[in-house]
């Protein structure tokens, strides 16, 4: 199967995916985060870190509260680019916008400076999620009817990335069929709706209609990237480069920075797994709520993996490990004396095909860097490495692999080749991730008494 490049921004599994709990649930009604929240999330360590996220904002007196959402976006580690209706900014102003989210605040979809820069499509490819709060009712009649009039309907139109809207309104304007007809709509094809909440309304009566407030709506936006995909499984993951050290002060090693293996734990973690990352040296802090164990060399790498790999479900190999080390280490340093050096070097253990042969093994996934004939190589190196799945990019070019903050991966298995466009290391790492939760579960139905054995 291939992906239609034409549509390179996929939707998240649909809300009825069955392995999606959390969307599903956040699909039915308004308040419907609590439950998950409880399940897979604790709200007080409610992270956004590394996620894009776009704020709209509408027309309704609750934009008031929209530099606050800002704020607290911000706090939880997300980046925010804010977009606004021209009501919106009758309001609150663009420059409160642009100061507390640190870019310039769009307003217009044709913008000559803009699409020079960050275009309205560049935009909408850019965010991981689209957040508008608060969400006017006649906003909301505009995406339920698909229509693209101005750049914020124009970018929930544009944009794969999962979207949000909370309500602010009159009670009666909420109340109104009509509206509550454009929710349904809007619900029935997978925009999420946080509140509105109950209670005195800046119009002096009392009723549903206020938006609900900052923090909460920053709960929710990091809830909605909790797939709930992978909940109660261990999954291991490696990631970083080896350091294999010639002397005291010298060593081999690649130009792995670890961005990929740390995206790969996150979204784990994010699709509701136990993570357990080892890690070669890297200049990156440990993701949240992934148990982290630094190494250094890949014989410490091989060991750490070991002494887990019985507890694994899942084993994502994203190291660079380093195919050789020096058979000696030099106790001081190596002096120039000589014009020429010789240095032996020996293999190191492959990390990967020993998971591999582990009885019984977990879901195997291996990345292959490459820098040509990448579909074949990987083909090659999922037979000869007994993996069940290998991600795999070309390595050489810009913009992609290693060091750089985007990827573009061919995800090769025993049923064909699935490519995914090129992104964000982050997304990929979710598309990668989504990917390995249809075929695990595929393989190990609930039944499959390796679940039991594991837990
Ligand atoms: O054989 P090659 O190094 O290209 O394979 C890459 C895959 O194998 C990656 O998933 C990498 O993490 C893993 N690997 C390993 N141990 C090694 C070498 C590679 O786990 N010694």
């Amino acid at each position: 199967m291939r992906l239609n490049p034409a549509k390179p921004f996929l939707r998240y599994p649909s809300p009825s995916h069955p392995a999606n709990r959390t969307r599903e649930l956040a699909s039915e009604g308004h308040y419907v985060f609590a439950e998950p929240l409880q399940v897979h999330f604790n709200p007080i360590m409610v992270s956004l870190t590394n996620k894009r996220i776009l704020l709209g904002v509408t027309g309704s007196i609750a934009a008031y509260k929209s530099a606050e959402t800002v704020r607290r976006l911000r706090e939880a580690g997300a980046e925010v680019r804010v977009v606004m209706t021209r009501a919106a900014t009758e309001f609150i102003t663009a420059l409160t916008m642009q100061a507390v989210s640190g870019h310039p605040v769009r307003q217009h979809l044709l913008d000559e400076q803009a699409e020079s820069g960050m275009g309205h499509i560049e935009l909408a490819r850019w965010a991981d999620a689209v957040l508008v709060a608060p969400a006017s009712a006649n906003f909301m009649a505009k995406v339920a009817q698909g229509r693209a009039d101005d750049l914020l309907s124009t970018l929930c139109l544009a944009s794969g990335a999962p979207l949000a809207v909370a309500p602010a309104m009159n009670r009666q304007m909420w109340d109104n069929p009509l509206t509550q007809s454009n929710v349904a709509t809007l619900q029935k094809n997978g925009v999420r709706i946080f509140g509105p909440d109950s209670g005195t309304q800046a119009c002096g009566e009392t009723g549903a209609g206020r938006m609900i407030e900052p923090n909460d709506l920053v709960t929710m936006t990091a809830a909605m990237f909790e797939t709930g995909e992978l909940v109660g499984l261990n999954v291991l993951v490696t990631a970083g480069p080896t350091w294999e050290p010639i002397d005291p002060v010298r060593m081999i090693t690649n130009r792995s920075s670890g961005k990929m293996g740390y995206a790969v734990a996150t979204a784990a973690m994010e699709a509701g797994a136990r993570v357990t990352l080892v890690s070669g040296p890297t200049a990156l802090a440990s993701p949240e709520r992934v148990e982290c164990i630094r190494v250094t060399t890949a014989r410490e790498m091989f060991d750490a993996v070991q002494a887990r790999v019985a507890t694994a479900h899942v084993f994502v190999g994203a190291a660079a490990v380093a195919d050789y080390r020096p058979a000696q280490t030099a106790v001081d340093k190596i002096k120039k004396t000589a014009d020429t050096l010789d240095l032996v070097l020996i293999r190191n253990p492959d990390i990967l095909a020993s998971v591999s042969a582990h009885t019984p093994a977990p879901f195997v996934v291996g990345f292959a860097a490459e820098t040509g004939d990448l579909e074949r190589n990987a083909v090659a190196k999922l037979r000869a490495k007994r993996v069940d799945l290998i991600a795999a990019n070309l390595v050489g070019q810009p913009g992609s692999g290693f060091e750089a903050d985007d990827n573009h991966l061919i995800l090769v298995d025993a049923a064909g080749t699935v490519e995914l466009p090129l992104l964000s290391k982050a997304k990929a790492a979710r598309e990668l991730i989504h990917h390995i939760a249809v075929r695990y579960h595929a393989k190990n139905p609930a039944e499959n008494p390796r679940l039991a054995h594991r837990q």
